[in-house]
C-alpha cells in the first residue's frame, strides 16, 4: 500500500528508489560504512527497512533509542541489539548456520560492543555481509560521555578489522552527522576512513505526480489530474508529506479538506520538532520564520530579527544559520537561505 503512513519495509511497497537501492548495494561491497543521507520524511528508513529485509543485518532507532531516557549507554545498546534475537535467529535458520551467540543470554555488562560486532561478524563471514544499521545516527553523539567517541573508536575498529561487517547509518540532520563522524579531523578516530554516501532526494515533479497517480489507482479510486496536479503544486515532493495527502484524501474524498488536513498535520508535526528546536534557541524559529518569509539573504534576516528588538551580534547570527544548515532545515546557494522543504515553508509563513 503506498499510502501507508508507516515506513515502508519491503521492497514493492516503496515507489521509484531502484537508483537509491542500487547505490547501496554498490556502496557496500566498496565501503565498510555507508550513510544514508536526506531531509526528514524522505523515505530513509524505508529504503533502509526494505533493504535490510532482504539481506543479512539488524536495524537500531536510535532517535527512539535516545527518546526513551535522553541518554545512550553501552548497556542500552547491548540490550537493544539482544532484542534483535528473533531476526538474527531467522538470519541464522535461512542461511542454516549454526552460531552460539553468546551475547544473546548474557547479561549486557558481561559483555563489550566490541565483542557483540565480532560475533555478528561471524555470521557475516557465513553470509556474505552482516549489516549493522542505525537509523538517525546523529543521536549517537549524546553515546557515553564524550560525545560519542567511544564508539566512532568501536566503528573505526570494525572498519578496520571485522571484513564481514557492514555499517549503514543513516542521518536527516546531514551537517550533525558529519560533525559526528568527523572523519576529516586526524584527531578523530574514524580519521581517513571514508564512507559511501547515498542522498535520498525528494521526489521531482513527475514522480510525484506518478506517485500520488499510482496510490490512487491501487487504492480503486479516480481523481482528477488536475487535482493531482495542484496537490503536487502544493507539497512538492517529499514523500512522507503526500502519503499523508493520499491518506487523507482516501478519507475525505475531498482534495480542499485533505490538503487542509494535511497541513493540519504537517502543523503538528512541526510544532513537537519546533519545540525541541527551541529548547536549544529560540532565535532558531525566528530566523526559520524570517527565511519563510522572503528574509532569505543575512543581512535581511538580520533586520528581521532587529525590527523585532533582537539585536542579535553578528557571530552569533552566523552560528545560528550554520547549524540549521547542518540540522539540514535550510540550505544555502548563491548566498541565499532557502527552508529545504516546502511544506515546512508554508507552515512557517502561516502562524495559527
Ligand atoms: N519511495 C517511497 N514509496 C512509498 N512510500 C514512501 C516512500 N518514501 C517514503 N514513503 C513514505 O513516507 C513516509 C516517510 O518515510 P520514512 O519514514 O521512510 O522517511 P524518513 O526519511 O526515514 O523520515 P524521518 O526522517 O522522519 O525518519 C512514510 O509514510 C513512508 O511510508
Ligand atoms: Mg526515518
Amino acid at each position: 500500500m503506498l499510502f501507508d503512513l508507516r515506513p515502508k519495509r519491503r521492497r514493492e511497497e516503496i515507489f521509484d528508489r531502484e537508483k537509491e537501492f542500487k547505490e547501496i548495494e554498490q556502496s557496500l561491497s566498496s565501503y565498510p560504512m555507508v550513510l544514508i543521507l536526506g531531509i526528514r520524511r524522505v523515505g530513509k528508513s524505508s529504503i533502509l527497512q526494505a533493504y535490510l529485509n532482504e539481506n543479512p543485518g539488524i536495524l537500531i532507532d536510535c532517535r527512539e533509542l535516545y527518546a526513551e531516557s535522553g541518554h545512550l549507554t553501552k548497556d542500552d545498546l547491548i540490550r537493544e541489539l539482544q532484542s534483535k534475537a528473533g531476526t538474527l535467529r531467522r538470519i541464522t535458520s535461512k542461511f542454516k548456520i549454526s552460531l552460539n551467540l553468546r551475547f544473546l543470554n548474557i547479561e549486557p555488562r558481561e559483555t563489550s560492543l566490541r565483542e557483540v560486532f565480532k560475533e555478528l561478524d561471524r555470521i557475516g563471514r557465513e553470509t556474505g555481509k552482516f549489516i549493522i544499521a542505525f537509523d538517525e545516527a546523529q543521536y549517537l553523539r549524546f553515546y557515553g560521555s564524550r560525545g560519542g567517541k567511544e564508539l566512532l573508536a568501536l566503528f573505526a575498529y570494525a572498519y578496520d578489522n571485522l571484513p564481514n561487517l557492514r555499517l549503514v547509518l543513516t542521518g536527516s540532520e546531514i551537517g550533525l552527522l558529519h560533525d559526528f563522524l568527523d572523519i576529516t579531523n586526524y584527531e578523530s578516530p574514524l580519521y581517513g576512513r571514508p564512507a559511501g554516501e547515498i542522498i535520498v532526494e525528494p521526489f521531482n515533479r513527475e514522480t510525484s505526480f506518478e506517485f500520488l497517480k499510482s496510490g490512487f489507482e491501487e487504492a480503486g479510486i479516480n481523481v482528477d489530474e488536475k487535482e493531482i496536479e495542484s496537490a503536487v503544486e502544493l507539497l512538492d515532493g517529499v514523500p512522507g508529506w503526500l502519503v499523508t495527502f493520499g491518506v487523507e484524501y482516501l478519507r475525505e474524498k475531498d482534495f480542499e479538506k485533505a490538503i487542509q488536513r494535511t497541513f493540519e498535520i504537517a502543523r503538528g508535526l512541526l510544532m513537537g520538532e519546533l519545540k525541541e528546536l527551541r529548547g536549544r534557541s529560540p532565535r532558531y524559529i525566528e530566523i526559520l520564520k524570517a527565511i519563510a518569509l522572503g528574509y532569505n539573504r543575512w543581512s535581511l534576516i538580520r533586520d528581521y530579527l532587529r525590527v523585532r528588538g533582537d539585536r542579535i551580534p553578528d557571530p552569533r547570527l552566523y552560528a545560528l544559520i550554520e547549524n540549521l544548515k547542518k540540522m539540514s532545515w535550510i540550505s544555502e546557494e548563491n548566498e541565499t537561505y532557502r527552508i529545504t522543504d516546502p511544506v515546512v515553508a508554508t507552515v512557517l509563513k502561516n502562524p495559527k
